[in-house]
């Protein structure tokens, strides 16, 4: 990677090189020939998997292998709950609804607050107040109660403690130091924590006392835990989780990093009002465009560095001809960049509007997925 640029599960900035990732990280590029073994099974292809927002894996022809052997699959994802969520957040987990209903499989979703509490200068009492606040959200993303199970490690920690330190054992400090820059200054909880996350990953074949595969799509930046944790499980007679690697809604400065909650400049959150929306695509949202009217109307605008393009493609329009016409009508200079942000700011705020009233109506249903 480039110097300052940084993925890691709780650092990411300057600009990620998804190419490069792929050969460090050891991950397998999403390409043709498995997408239409997927869309063999699914119908059609998510446009998040058209056009690569995710775009990487770790063993999914396997996985496939099995399903098609009549072996199905849970997905695993999860949150770390430590302040308000962001459109980041909601992409992989829109994407992750739609695997749940194509596949018919169960959701296995962990909140980590142990992790929260332990990476970042928060009370836990802050901390548990953002895990209420985030279940909201997930569950407002419109996942079955009967196939999704939510796991907060604090409450859930009688079932999931007994395989953490089967895990733990056979991870060492020098392993984890060496895969999360941790020093020996760090504290000691978080030396343990990989452990947590790679719980889920085994825990309906412990429940359910038989083997069965796991797929797990995420943010590319948390595949370094389970590079971790995949040697493991085979040593504790379970399966290798497969993985599927999204990239980074990026911030609305520019491409660089990903939204991240703890900048609320940088982010759309899922709280946030329609004016607030409106003030902060119009002021921060990096454009391709040019500097003025006429020079726009001339030379045209780069649809590859504008942000709110940039969303358009990854979250707000499906429809690839419509996506398409934008880019062509943005590059010839037809579109101004005020008239671009003005279609995002109604698409943002339609779907918050949504988003919101479901997250609102929520709050009567936490009990549904809880794990008992
Ligand atoms: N550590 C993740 C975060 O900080 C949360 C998380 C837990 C997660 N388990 C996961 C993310 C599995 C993806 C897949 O956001």
């Amino acid at each position: 990677m480039k110097k300052g640029v940084k993925v890691t599960p709780w650092e990411v900035s300057g600009e990620v090189n998804y190419e490069k990732l792929i050969k460090e990280f050891g991950i397998s590029k999403l390409n043709d020939k498995i997408l239409e073994r997927i869309r063999k099974h699914t119908g059609e292809l998510h446009f998040m998997l058209r056009r690569r927002v995710f775009f990487a894996h770790r063993d999914l022809n396997w996985l496939l292998d099995e399903y098609e052997r009549g072996n199905k699959f849970f997905l695993y994802t999860g949150c770390g709950p430590s302040g308000p969520l962001h459109l980041g957040h909601l992409q992989t987990w829109i994407f992750t609804k739609w695997l749940q209903d194509k596949f018919n499989t169960e959701l296995w979703f962990q909140f980590t607050d142990d992790e929260k509490f332990l990476f970042k200068n928060k009370s836990y009492d802050e901390i548990q107040k953002w895990t209420y606040e985030n279940m909201l959200d997930v569950i407002a993303i419109g996942l079955s109660p009967k196939k999704t199970h939510f796991l907060i490690d604090t409450k859930n920690i009688d079932v999931m403690y007994p395989e953490a330190i089967k895990i733990a054992k056979k991870i060492t400090f020098s392993t984890v130091k060496a895969s999360f820059g941790l020093t020996n200054e760090s504290n000691i909880g978080q030396i343990f924590y990989t452990s947590m996350q790679a719980v889920p990953a085994i825990l309906p074949s412990v429940l359910k006392k038989k083997n069965i595969p796991c797929l797990i799509p995420l943010g590319v930046d948390q595949d370094p835990h389970f590079r971790v944790a995949r040697d493991v499980y085979p040593k504790l007679g379970f399966y290798k989780p497969a993985i599927l690697h999204g990239m980074f809604l990026p911030p609305l400065q520019g491409i660089e990093g990903k939204m991240s909650s703890s900048l609320t400049t940088s982010a759309i959150l899922t709280t946030d009002s329609p004016k607030e929306v409106e003030k902060k695509i119009k002021k921060y949202a990096f454009s391709g465009g040019q500097p003025t009217v006429a020079e726009h109307r001339k030379k045209g605008g780069n649809p590859d560095i504008d942000v709110s393009f940039q969303y358009f493609r990854m979250f707000f329009e499906p429809d690839d001809e419509k996506l398409q016409q934008i880019y062509d009508d943005y590059k010839s200079g037809k579109l101004l960049t005020s008239e671009l942000k003005e279609i995002l700011i109604d698409k943002i705020n339609s779907f918050l509007r949504e988003h919101q009233k479901k997250r609102e109506q929520a709050k009567k249903r936490i009990d549904e997925f809880l794990l008992k």
